[in-house]
């Protein structure tokens, strides 16, 4: 069909998706672009954004993870106090709303039941509402007052990928805009649609690694039965989106936790052999979870790390090239994006459909 032919030579879609972001972070900064050359978000939602005292990310999976990163990059470009909930939780539990929130709906479908559920509720109290979306005219951009499009191309394979970095790309457009409108420094100073073409470069090194990745997944990941996943800071984030992508499609028992937790808890699980990767993106936090490392390696585990450059470790690394702070789970997820697919493969599972999942869940 159809579908069948996009995938051109791709054996599955989720490869070629995974391929696609360098051209899809392009395309980002092409889309949200003006006549004048500069970055533009439609005035509505700046301004919304803007004169509102909270922000509430609301969303489900992966894009809930997206939404942590955005929660850094909202903070820090316009100095607005960010709060990230699964939705799930939020319909049932709803926390104490400032007096004048704004919620950010993520969904690459548009179709998650369990966010449209709080969809409803905002709408009925009368917030403010945006959906961060990959499919115009979905549920939730119809139903909520504004919409931002991740301009990604269809998304096939049910482990999202280039949804998840057009969801930072695009929320570090909305952060920087809505910063530049109020004054704040930091957007001001933040040369994004730069730093974004470092971005798309890093990318293409990445996804141009595929047999040193397939290797690695080769040796640490094909016969295990559990994995880690650790960082701190951003990289605790995407830690949490690496685990859930090994989750899904190898079936192998993941966790991402902040690294520091390691030693109140997990590190009882760590045996001869237990795979345990860190993340390294940033010096000052990098030192700790160095030191992370070295305790569950002298416990036996096979540990890789995934660092920035110059912030490699002895032993087995994947090096991200340098790129902005703010910026490095748009690098830093290829690689584990690619873990996980080569671990499912390896394997002999099917990686585009796992068991069990569904690409869109319309029920709560
Ligand atoms: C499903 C998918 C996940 C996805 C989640 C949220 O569970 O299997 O990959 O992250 O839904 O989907 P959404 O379309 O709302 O981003």
């Amino acid at each position: 069909d159809a579908a069948d032919m996009e995938k051109g030579t791709y054996a599955h879609y989720m490869l070629k998706e995974i391929d696609e972001q360098p051209a899809v972070m392009r395309r980002l900064v092409q889309e949200y672009t003006n006549a004048s050359g500069e970055l533009e978000v439609d005035e509505e939602i700046t301004s919304k954004l803007n004169n509102s005292d909270r922000v509430y990310i609301v969303a489900c999976g992966t894009s809930w993870h997206a939404g942590w990163v955005g929660k850094k990059l909202i903070e820090n470009l316009t100095a607005t106090p960010v709060e990230v909930h699964v939705a799930s939780e939020f319909a049932y539990d709803m926390p104490i709303i400032s007096e004048k929130p704004f919620f950010i709906f993520i969904s690459q479908s548009g179709e998650t039941a369990d966010s449209r559920q709080v969809l409803v509720k905002v709408n009925e109290l009368g917030y403010d509402s945006m959906t961060l979306t990959n499919v115009a005219g979905s549920t939730l951009s119809r139903e909520a007052q504004t919409t931002m499009l991740l301009h990604a191309g269809p998304e096939i394979a049910v482990a999202s990928t280039k949804a998840y970095t057009a969801q930072i790309g695009a929320l570090a457009i909305l952060a920087k805009v809505a910063g530049v409108v109020n004054g704040n420094e930091n957007a001001v100073a933040f040369d994004l649609v730069h730093e974004l073409g470092l971005v798309a470069n890093a990318m293409e090194v990445l996804v141009n690694q595929k047999e040193i990745i397939a290797d690695l997944a080769q040796e640490k990941l094909s016969t295990t039965r559990n994995a880690f996943y650790i960082g701190r800071g951003l990289d605790y984030f995407v830690s949490m989106e690496a685990a859930l992508k090994l989750k899904e499609i190898s079936y192998i028992q993941a966790e991402g936790f902040a690294a520091g937790e390691l030693k109140h808890g997990t590190i009882a699980l760590i045996e001869e052999g237990t795979p345990v990767i860190g993340l390294i993106t940033e010096e000052v936090m990098g030192s700790h979870t160095r030191g992370n490392l070295k305790e569950v390696e002298s416990r036996g585990a096979d540990t890789l790390v995934i660092s920035m450059e110059g912030l490699e470790k002895e032993g087995d690394n994947i090096i991200l090239p340098k790129i902005n702070t703010l910026l490095t789970p748009l690098v830093s997820v290829i690689p584990v994006q690619l873990l996980a697919y080569y671990a499912s493969l390896q394997r002999g599972l099917d990686v585009d459909k796992p068991r069990n999942l569904a690409k869109s869940v319309t029920v709560e």
